[in-house]
């Protein structure tokens, strides 16, 4: 196990993610002759994101529940933060660790700011104290707070109430969050930008986050690491994403990485890790002519209008300049924008659907950072295939059940053990 560094004790004040060690755990449903998950030891390292996927009905969604305690294991151990929490009080437990369920899960009775406050309330927290907290949760998952904090779940979109879920579970700033397919139920392009929020606010609170998904290619953008589970939540691969797409442990994940694994490798690489563009900018009411000579002499094909706040309105390019007085300020909603944290496969999409050969590329608050360009995600690719990963270690993962059988004194086998 790692991280000791942190107090032995989960406290709410913790701002790293706190270690969680899942030993030996079995859960039997009653009346059911297989384990839902069969001897697992899985180590989930303070401050990672680990993803769990693997076919329907493996398991994933009983491991998530063993660690908050919403499931009680059959038997093993459950250790966060160096304390056994296997006997500790379960409401106790979840007001400390935030949960996240699909669609977000809000009472539909409640108001946005109402439902963040719940665990802040029950923890006594002073009414001045949960507005505040409140306030800080919305602006952090990009809602304003003014528009949204009294309006009710089915007043918003489903990607917005995904993103009060997730406000909510970080409410009373939990070591911990667990989230059962939180973009489970949304469009592909919010997907990517509840991803894309995920990770900028991970690289704010650096939680330890344990999330379940269908999807490889989220794993694979998400995950620090990747938990593949087979029925029983028999662990096939436990490894990081670049490892597991370079050496599949098996047919089994070789199967559910599917085909294109060279094309993942797109997945792995995040835009702000590539160098990009400086753009040619311009301001709305500024001489058309004077734009076009600064894109010609820098031979670019476009100048990029920005608002006054840095934020990208459209693109100009030679021919529209040439035939424009004064630079126009109106919008374009099919301009192609990332954020920094979108992955190059987001870039490349995003690049086909508006068929151009780049995309605009913003940073915080959606303050223009520069260009992608099409030549720079083939570079990458090429960069990508060519480096070899570096050597760290990957945490613990196995399964004892099946070597637990074979019992070596004898004995017969335990009452509590995994039926054969
Ligand atoms: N309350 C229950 N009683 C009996 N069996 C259950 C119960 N809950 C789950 N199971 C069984 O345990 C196994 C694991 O279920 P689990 O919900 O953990 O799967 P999952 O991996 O989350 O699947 P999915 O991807 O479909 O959500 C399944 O075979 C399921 O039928
Ligand atoms: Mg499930």
């Amino acid at each position: 196990m790692s991280e000791n560094k942190n107090s032995e004790t989960l406290t709410a004040q913790d701002v790293t993610g706190a270690s969680i060690m899942l030993e030996e755990v079995t859960k039997t449903y009653p009346g059911q002759k297989k384990s839902a998950v069969g001897g697992l030891t899985l180590e989930i390292p303070a401050g990672s994101i680990v993803m769990f996927v693997g076919p329907s009905g493996c398991g994933k969604t009983t491991t998530l529940k063993m660690i908050n305690r919403l499931i009680e294991p059959t038997s093993g151990k459950i250790v966060i933060n160096g304390e056994d929490v296997t006997g500790m009080n379960g409401d106790e437990l979840r007001r400390r660790i935030g949960y996240v369920i699909q669609a977000g899960g809000l009472f539909p009775h409640m108001t946005v700011a109402t439902n963040i406050a719940m665990v802040p309330k029950m923890l006594g927290w002073s009414k001045e104290k949960i507005a505040a907290r409140v306030d800080e949760l919305l602006e952090l998952v990009s809602l304003d707070p003014d528009l949204y904090r009294d309006r009710f779940p089915k007043e918003l979109s489903g990607g917005q109430q995904q993103r009060v879920g997730v406000a909510r579970a970080l409410a009373a700033d939990p070591p911990v969050l667990l989230m059962d397919e939180p973009f489970g139920a949304v469009d592909p392009i919010t997907r990517q930008r509840l991803q894309d929020e995920l990770l900028n606010i991970q690289s704010e609170v650096q939680k330890t986050i344990v999330c379940v998904t269908h999807d490889f290619d989220e794993a694979v953008k998400l995950g620090d690491w990747i938990a593949i589970f087979n029925e029983g939540a028999q662990l096939e691969q436990y490894d990081s994403p670049e490892r597991i797409l370079a050496n599949p442990a098996s047919e089994f994940v070789e199967n559910f990485i599917g085909s294109g694994a060279g094309l993942k490798q797109l997945t792995l690489t995040r835009v702000n890790e590539v160098d990009l563009e400086e753009a040619i900018t311009t301001t709305p009411g500024k001489r058309a002519s004077d734009v076009l000579s600064q894109v010609q002499g820098a031979g670019r094909k476009y100048a990029v209008v920005l608002d006054s706040r840095g934020r990208p309105l459209r693109r100009l390019d030679r021919r529209q300049l040439s035939r424009a007085e004064i630079i126009d300020g109106t919008y374009d909603q099919n301009l192609p924008v990332v954020g920094e944290q979108a992955t190059l496969n987001d870039a490349l999409d995003t690049m086909l659907v508006a068929s151009s050969e780049s995309a605009l590329v913003t940073g915080r608050r959606d303050v223009l950072l520069g260009t992608i360009t099409v030549q720079t995600v083939m570079e990458a690719i090429a960069a990508a295939n060519s480096a070899q990963d570096g050597d760290h270690s990957a945490p613990v993962g196995l399964n004892s059940g099946a070597i637990n059988v074979v019992d070596i004194e004898g004995e017969a086998a335990k009452p509590d053990g995994e039926p054969v």
